[in-house]
């Protein structure tokens, strides 16, 4: 039986152990367009000095969505995370949380809203001196009023939901890759954040472990009713829990295609998207560049 949550979460919908595994069924298409929108990018630009990464970047992030942004390497996908969460000003355009702009606001107001994403980096970046508990206790402290016992409970609480229960006292580099990572989704959603941003959480995961990553992205969103920004190349994980989503393109440095991955799969006529989609090569020729050669 779960412990009561000592943060105001809605309860368990299921046990990731009852999770069906045809995923893919649990993404909740079609409400996009109702829901309130948890984050909305206008017009984002991102560049280092001169160096162009992307812009006219717009979309909005429906509440209790899995957002997908999607790309090839180097086309900006952990830029615009960092620019999310406050570690990169965009050159141009906004960035709003529910409604209120991120970047127009003052230092304490900017503070204030970063409360309200929970980040899962690409190399789980745990701290190596802490064990797991003492990870997830930071953002307790710094984010939440909760006391010590409150905390500890919290902590318990988000180590069952990623199936850790037995990892509170181990030191990171003791854990696999698969586990660490899980570590790390535990310690961005122990504040009970509102929107988590996860940069390729199955990248270097075995098949398995990728897909069990999956469920539990999923068994996570429908614990806390938090909305979710994926970046993720996992064809197989975006196409099974994305409901929306964007493609940056590297090339013109712009986003050419909105929608659920299964849409850009489905419908997508464009030959960068459409080759991505079903793991194609552009040909990378200079009298057909949009030409589309199949992988051999
Ligand atoms: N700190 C930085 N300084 C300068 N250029 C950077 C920095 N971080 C990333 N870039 C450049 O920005 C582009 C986008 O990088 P990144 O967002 O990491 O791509 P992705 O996550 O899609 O693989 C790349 O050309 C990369 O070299
Ligand atoms: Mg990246």
């Amino acid at each position: 039986m779960e412990t009561p949550s000592p943060l105001p979460l809605p309860s368990a919908c299921h046990d990731l152990a009852n999770l069906d595994p045809a995923i893919a069924d649990h993404a909740p298409g079609g409400a996009t367009a109702l829901a309130p929108a948890v984050l909305e990018v206008r017009n984002l630009a991102l560049r280092f000095g001169s160096h162009l990464v992307q812009e006219q970047v717009s979309f909005q992030v429906a509440a209790r969505s899995i957002f997908a942004v999607i790309g090839m390497s180097g086309c900006g996908k952990s830029t615009l995370l960092r620019s999310l969460i406050g570690l990169l000003c965009p050159s141009a355009g906004q960035v709003l949380f529910a409604g209120v702009d991120y970047w127009a606001g003052t230092p304490a107001q900017r503070n204030q809203l970063r409360k309200g994403c929970g980040m899962l980096f690409q190399s789980a970046a745990l701290w190596s001196s802490m064990t797991i508990a003492e990870n997830i206790n930071l953002p307790l402290r710094q984010l939440t009023a909760l006391n010590p016992q409150q905390r500890q409970a919290r902590i318990a609480e988000v180590l069952h939901w990623v199936g850790m229960d037995s990892c509170a006292d181990v030191a990171p580099a003791d854990l696999s890759g698969g586990m660490k990572k899980r570590a790390a989704l535990a310690r961005a959603l122990a504040a009970a954040p509102p929107l988590l941003l996860l940069d390729e959480p199955s990248a270097g995961l075995d098949p398995i472990n990728a897909r069990r990553l999956d469920a539990l992205i999923l068994d996570i969103r429908d614990r806390t009713g938090a909305a979710v920004i994926l970046v993720s190349h996992e064809l197989p994980s975006l196409l099974a829990i994305a409901n929306d989503g964007i493609f940056f393109d590297a090339e013109s440095k712009r986003p050419i295609a909105h929608g659920s991955p299964r849409d850009m799969l489905a419908q997508s006529d464009n030959p960068t998207v459409h080759a991505f989609m079903r793991r194609e090569i552009l040909a990378a020729s200079a009298d057909h560049p949009a030409q589309v050669a199949a992988t051999p």
